[in-house]
C-alpha cells in the first residue's frame, strides 16, 4: 500500500461577489468579496504515490460521480504547476469527491481547489520534511487554481482584498444556508467565462467602487451584528452581479422561472414580517438564504406555505 494524504476543505458563499479578474492569470479579483464558510458542504481529495514513471492520474473517491473532462484537466493541471512550483517530482494518483449529491447543483471549484491545495501541501511538506505553509499562505497559492477557493481557508466569515485574507469580527448569532435547488444541471457559462464576459458590460466600470463601499457597509454590519442591514446589503449586490451578466455582449443569464418566484418570496417576508433570510445567488439558478439557526425550521415551513413548487432543499452551517 503506498503512503497516502487525505484532506477535506468546505465550500463558501459570498455575499459580496468576486466577478471581474485582472487579465495577467493567477486569479486577481478586481473587486473584494466576502464570503460566509459552508462547513457541511466538502470535497475531500486523497492523494497517493504512483510507481516511478506513471503519469499523474485522477480518479472519482469510491461512491463519488466522475467530473467532466474539462474539471478533470483543470484539475490536474493545477496539481502539476504546484508540484512544479515545489520542485516535487512523484506521480500521484488522485481521488476526489464532494460530500453533497452531484445533483445538488453545489457543485463548487472552492472546496474542490482548496482540499486540493491543502491535501498537495501536506504532502509535499511530508516529502520534503518541510514544516506546512500557513493558512494565509496557502489560501494565496488556492486562489491561484481558483479564486473563490481562497476563501475556503477561513471561518466563518472571509474577506478576500488582494493579497489580504482575513476574518473580519462579527456579532451575528451562528447562521445557516438553505439552498434552495431550482435547478442542477450543467451551467451553459462557468463562472471563469463570466468573470471574462461581465468585462463587456457598460456597468462594469462602476463595479469595484460600488462593491468596495458595499464592502465597507458589510463590515460594520457584521460587526455591530445588524442582520438586517446585511441582508438589503446582499440583496443589492445579487443584483449588481446579475445585472453585470444580464447587460454583457452578448447578455446571458443564470436564473430558473421559480428563481425569481423565491426572490419575491423573501421580499414579501421582509415586508409583511419585517423579518426574512439574507439572500444571494452564484452564478447558477439556486438560491441560498442565510438565517440564524434557530430560525431555519420557521423560514422552511415559510417556503413551504407559500411556493407554489416544491424544491429541494440543502442545508449547511457555518
Ligand atoms: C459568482 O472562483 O469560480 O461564485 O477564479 O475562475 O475559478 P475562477 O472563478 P470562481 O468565481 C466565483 C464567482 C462567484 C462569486 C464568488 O464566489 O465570489
Amino acid at each position: 500500500m503506498s503512503k497516502q494524504w487525505k484532506e477535506s476543505a468546505p465550500s463558501n458563499i459570498a455575499l459580496i461577489k468576486y466577478m471581474g479578474k485582472g487579465e495577467g492569470g493567477g486569479n486577481v479579483a478586481t473587486n473584494p468579496s466576502l464570503s460566509m464558510t459552508l462547513a457541511n458542504f466538502r470535497t475531500t481529495v486523497e492523494l497517493s504515490l504512483l510507481p516511478e514513471g506513471s503519469d499523474d492520474a485522477w480518479d472519482p473517491l469510491p461512491g463519488s460521480a466522475p467530473l467532466r473532462r474539462e474539471s478533470t484537466q483543470r484539475f490536474l493541471d493545477f496539481f502539476q504547476r504546484l508540484k512544479k512550483q515545489e520542485s516535487i517530482h512523484q506521480a500521484f494518483l488522485l481521488r476526489s469527491g464532494n460530500n453533497f449529491p452531484s445533483d445538488a447543483g453545489l457543485a463548487s471549484s472552492a472546496s474542490s481547489f482548496a482540499a486540493l491545495t491543502k491535501t498537495a501541501y501536506t504532502a509535499f511538506s511530508e516529502l520534503q520534511s518541510k514544516p506546512l505553509a500557513s493558512a494565509e499562505k496557502l489560501a494565496m497559492i488556492s486562489r491561484t487554481g481558483s479564486g473563490s477557493s481562497c476563501r475556503s481557508f477561513f471561518s466563518p466569515w472571509c474577506v478576500w482584498e488582494g493579497e489580504k485574507i482575513f476574518v473580519p469580527p462579527s456579532k451575528l448569532p451562528e447562521l445557516e444556508d438553505v439552498v434552495v435547488v431550482l435547478d442542477a444541471g450543467f451551467k451553459k457559462v462557468s463562472s471563469s467565462q463570466a468573470h471574462t464576459r461581465v468585462k463587456s458590460s457598460p456597468l462594469f466600470a462602476g463595479r469595484t467602487d460600488r462593491s468596495v463601499q458595499r464592502m465597507q457597509e458589510s463590515l460594520s454590519a457584521l460587526a455591530s451584528g445588524d442582520f438586517k442591514r446585511l441582508a438589503e446589503i446582499s440583496y443589492a449586490e445579487l443584483w449588481d452581479m446579475h445585472s453585470l451578466f444580464h447587460t454583457s455582449t452578448p447578455p446571458f443569464f443564470y436564473f430558473a422561472p421559480e428563481t425569481l418566484s423565491v426572490l419575491r418570496f423573501v421580499e414579501d417576508l421582509w415586508e409583511k414580517e419585517n423579518w426574512g433570510p439574507i439572500s444571494t445567488i452564484d452564478a447558477g439558478p439556486n438560491v441560498h438564504l442565510l438565517i440564524p439557526a434557530g430560525d431555519k425550521e420557521k423560514l422552511l415551513a415559510k417556503l413551504q406555505e407559500n411556493l407554489k413548487f416544491t424544491p429541494k432543499y440543502f442545508t449547511s452551517r457555518a
